[in-house]
């Protein structure tokens, strides 16, 4: 094709990296590299052996008493019940050694994909982990499916990636709408009511 035609494809949009001032992104949308962890794994790793959250992820607390607490073996059926970064699914995916089936619900309609998706990435897919946008006091619900649990977590609250986002209203650090919401598909924000 020549200079002059033009071409019905679309071209690939260039992409200019985020500028930020000084040494340090210090708004959400500027920490381009904590948002991309797979990409910017080293850069990551060092925000978390500072002791520090990266944006956009969550680091689960208390993950070895849980599992000490809730002895999973091979075989076993489970839920989490606030399946969030997906970090206590992995662990108890882990102890399930590809033997038997994880539930996770979790109501964040923006969240929950891309945990999914990054629990795929893993390798924990449909045939041993079935996670449903969904609010966990319908329980009942998915024992009619799964049957008796062998084990139930449920870690209460919101997630970090739910506070950083200043889009999600939860954080006065940030600029933002008062929005409040785990699920901000459904019913009204703060701001509004
Ligand atoms: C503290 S975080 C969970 C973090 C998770 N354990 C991890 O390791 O990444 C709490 C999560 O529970 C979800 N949540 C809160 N109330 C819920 C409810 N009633 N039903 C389902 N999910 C809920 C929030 O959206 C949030 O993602």
């Amino acid at each position: 094709m020549g200079p002059d035609q033009t071409s019905n494809e679309e071209e690939p949009k260039y992409q200019r990296r985020i500028r930020y001032k000084g040494t340090h992104p210090k708004n959400f949308k500027e920490k381009y590299k904590e948002l991309q962890p797979e990409q910017y794994a080293d850069a990551v790793a060092k925000i978390i052996q500072k002791g520090n959250t990266p944006a956009g992820m969550h680091i689960s607390i208390c993950v070895n008493e849980i599992l000490n607490f809730l002895q999973i073996t091979p075989g076993q059926i489970g839920l989490d019940a606030t399946l969030g970064y997906g970090g206590h699914t992995l662990e108890m995916l882990k102890c399930l050694n590809s033997k038997g089936r994880l539930y996770a619900t979790d109501v964040d309609p923006l969240e929950l994909p891309r945990t999914k998706a990054r629990l795929e990435r893993l390798g924990y897919g449909p045939e041993i982990l079935e996670i449903k946008q969904m609010n966990f006091s319908k329980i009942d619900q998915i024992v009619l499916e799964s049957g008796l649990f062998n084990f139930v977590l449920a870690d209460l609250g919101v997630s970090s990636m739910q506070i950083d986002n200043p889009e999600r209203g939860f954080s006065f650090k940030f600029e933002g709408p008062l929005d409040l919401r785990l699920n901000p598909k459904m019913g009204y924000s703060a701001a509004s009511l």
